[in-house]
């Protein structure tokens, strides 16, 4: 039986409106009964509702606030910054070289949750200042303390709520850390669709690397560092959810893009490759991209390089 995660389940959003949505705290205890998750019925259980037993959405706001900033702590620790720039700098280079546009360019973290990344790189200026730097996200708190957290750190980057997709003005990069594993069947094909039907050049897309000691790793990680239970609960939950390389290359090769992972399962340390990317670029930027990687590109593969039953 496929484990949820607790966070998925006690906001909702309208997508295209933005409008939060009730939610019934007994609807999510069964969902999570019938999954066989008694543990983390048990700590929605305890989460406050109102009189109509909805959850309270200021109370569920401050708890996420709080799950995402012991999250954060994780970023840093994982140096995701320093892991973005490897990848995206060379990307920017081949979007430069290749000429087909001229800057300022628009990098865009879809699902930015308290926008820590966008944040760093405004920060270090890694990416350059014809890079325009955005966070979006579905979740209006998080999204709300992330500007808040930009403004009082001086930084020159932008926070939006709303949907990464439906900006006015679109993204040259697409980047996200920690949120392909929330895409599940046909809507982790639609994810990648909407992108490559955009005008972007290029995606970039983080997630925890399917292996067998993830699962493990994110238990003793977040046991040890993390306090609230549902950040613990959830943090195992997103190991066991990750997709494969196999899947993640399929979905990530839609009309119009070539879909390269780097960092694959067999050719990196399992104890060292905790979140690796799925790269995807229009086909006239692969070249440039690999000779810009210079001997990372070594690190790079596509689909050619599955095992023909998976391909
Ligand atoms: C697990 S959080 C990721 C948080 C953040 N990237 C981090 O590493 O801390 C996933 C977020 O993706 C957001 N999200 C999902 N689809 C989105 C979309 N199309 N546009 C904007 N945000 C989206 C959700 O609202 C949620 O807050």
């Amino acid at each position: 039986m496929q484990r949820l995660e607790i966070s998925d389940l006690i906001t909702a959003v309208d997508p295209h409106s933005g409008r939060r949505l009730p939610v019934r705290r007994s609807e999510v205890v069964a969902r999570l009964r019938a999954g066989g998750d008694r543990r983390a019925a048990g700590i929605v259980a305890g989460l406050p509702v109102d009189g109509d037993g909805v959850f309270d959405p200021r109370a569920v706001d401050r708890l996420l606030i709080g799950v995402h900033t012991e999250l954060q702590r994780l970023s840093e620790e994982l140096r995701m910054g320093e892991r973005l720039v490897q990848v995206l700098g060379p990307l920017f280079t081949a979007i430069r070289a290749a000429g087909g546009r001229s800057g300022p360019y628009r990098l865009v973290d879809v699902g930015c949750g308290l926008g820590y990344l966008i944040r760093w790189l405004a920060a270090t200026g890694a990416l350059g200042a014809d890079v325009e730097l955005v966070g979006v996200d579905l979740d209006a708190a998080l999204v709300g303390e992330a500007g808040r957290l930009a403004a009082a750190e001086g930084l020159d980057c932008r926070f939006v709520h709303g949907n990464a997709f439906a900006l006015p003005k679109t993204a040259t990069v697409f980047v996200s850390t920690g949120v392909l594993h929330h895409f599940r069947g046909p809507a982790l094909g639609r994810f990648f669709q909407a992108q490559a039907a955009s005008p972007a050049d290029a995606f970039c897309h983080f997630d925890i690397a399917a292996n067998r000691l993830a699962p493990l790793g994110a238990w003793i990680y977040h046991r040890a560092r993390m306090r609230h239970p549902l950040g613990r609960h959830d943090g195992v939950v997103s190991a066991r959810r990750a997709h494969s390389d196999e899947t993640l290359l399929r979905a990530a090769g839609t009309a119009g893009i070539r879909p390269l992972l780097y960092e694959p399962g067999g050719t990196a340390n399992p104890f060292c490759t905790t979140l690796r990317p799925v790269i995807g670029v229009r086909p006239q930027l692969e070249a440039p991209f690999r000779s810009a990687l210079g001997r990372d590109a070594r690190r790079l593969v596509g689909p050619e390089h599955l095992a023909p039953a998976t391909r």
